[in-house]
């Protein structure tokens, strides 16, 4: 995985996208602006960049933080042909399960509290193994794409909630989980309806 102090992060520029340039992307609106006139898939980094860049008033977001106790919560927040933008709400010791992002670019910001992210790779046998963790804090921005796989988690102390904000280009439609103890992935459908607890 990355983060906004990686240098030069591995991403897929066979885009066909026009080059944004500089373009200024701060508020939450512009963002949107940015995603509604995409024609293609953004690359990762452009993603990370504009995510990094935003000014984000809370209370403009607050209608989509909802948590539930039977796992966490994916809330849509607005979507098109080429995006979906997401809160991603997680209760205290809620987890993804291990996935990878093939055909999507994936920017997420921590909104509050902290963001445990494990790095797994494939290994010879065809297998995955763990390769290392990290706890991000409120403010980091990091991305994953197509093979890279992780497993996001809120593993604080006490009730500490977790809500991140996501970034998907094109919307991650189908997304490949994987188990440390099963040897055949498992492709899980990613449904329409964000808004209900379905813990994927
Ligand atoms: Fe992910």
């Amino acid at each position: 995985m990355r983060d906004s102090n990686d240098p030069a992060p591995i991403v897929s520029e066979s885009t066909g996208l026009p080059a944004t340039g500089e373009r200024n992307v701060s508020t939450l609106s512009d963002l949107i602006d940015y995603l509604e006139g995409l024609s293609g898939r953004t690359p990762l980094h452009e993603l990370m960049k504009f995510l990094a860049r935003l000014e984000i008033d809370p209370r403009e977001l607050a209608p989509h933080v909802r948590f539930s106790p039977r796992g966490y919560v994916r809330n849509l927040v607005r979507a098109g042909p080429w995006y979906d933008l997401l809160v991603l709400c997680w209760e205290n010791g809620q987890r993804s399960p291990i996935h990878d992002h093939v055909g999507s670019s994936c920017a997420v910001r921590v909104l509050q509290g902290v963001m445990t992210e494990t790095a797994f790779a494939l290994t010879p046998n065809g297998r995955i193994k763990a390769v290392g963790s990290r706890d991000l804090p409120a403010g980091t921005v990091c991305g994953g794409q197509d093979f890279d796989l992780h497993q996001v988690s809120n593993l604080q102390d006490g009730e500490a909630e977790l809500v991140t904000l996501h970034v998907y280009s094109p919307p991650l439609r189908r997304m490949g989980t994987y188990s440390l103890n099963d040897h055949d992935q498992v492709q899980m459908p990613m449904f329409d309806e964000f808004a209900d607890a379905a813990g994927i």
